[in-house]
């Protein structure tokens, strides 16, 4: 199944000059949401990915890497933007395509060592994903890769990501 043909382009979304990628029209099909399930599972198994915990970064992040998370038999830490946990956070601010944010995690979400891999909808800068790197080194454990369901690669965001393998099942 080509998913691609399944996003949706919605140009200037959320900003003039930004063509955003939509993946709702892709999620709404059982097909496509299961060819892009296994696809997930594919792809991190033949990079060798076995990982300990999957982190999902809020929003997108979290209707993906539960998913990968239950296929890998891994489990699932979330991610969120501020004010969001109860508990004790560390937190890391970060530049957007379009902005800045703030990302927050558990401090006792991950043991240290044990073995990370980091899922979300789309790489664009990178700096989302370079984000969730930090909090998992706060957190003294592995980090083993990256997966991506979109990668946006004229954007490079690869380039300011830690020395890991990354894997995206579509390229723009
Ligand atoms: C989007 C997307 C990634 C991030 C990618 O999230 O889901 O997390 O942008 O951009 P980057 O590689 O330039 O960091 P967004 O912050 O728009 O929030 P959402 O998931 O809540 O929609
Ligand atoms: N997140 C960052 N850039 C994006 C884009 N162009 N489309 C969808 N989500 C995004």
């Amino acid at each position: 199944m080509d998913l691609k043909t399944l996003i949706r382009d919605i140009p200037d979304f959320p900003k003039p000059g930004i063509v955003f990628r939509d993946i709702t029209t892709l999620l709404r099909q059982p097909e496509g949401l299961r060819a892009t399930a296994d696809l997930l599972r594919e792809q991190c198994q033949g990079a060798g990915f076995a990982p300990d915990y999957i982190i999902g970064m809020e929003s997108r992040g979290f209707m993906f890497a539960p998913l990968l998370a239950y296929q890998l038999g891994a489990g699932f830490i979330p991610v969120r933007k501020p004010g969001k946990l109860p508990g004790a956070i560390h937190s890391v601010e970060y530049d957007l395509e379009y902005g800045t944010d703030c990302l927050e995690i558990h401090q006792d979400a991950i043991e240290a060592g044990k073995k990370v891999l980091i899922v979300d909808d789309l790489m664009a800068t990178g700096g989302t994903a370079k984000a969730a790197a930090e909090l998992v080194g706060f957190c003294g454990a592995e980090l083993i890769g990256f997966a991506f369901v979109i990668e946006l690669v004229a954007l490079k965001g690869r380039d300011c990501l830690p020395d890991v393998p990354i894997i995206s099942l579509i390229s723009y």
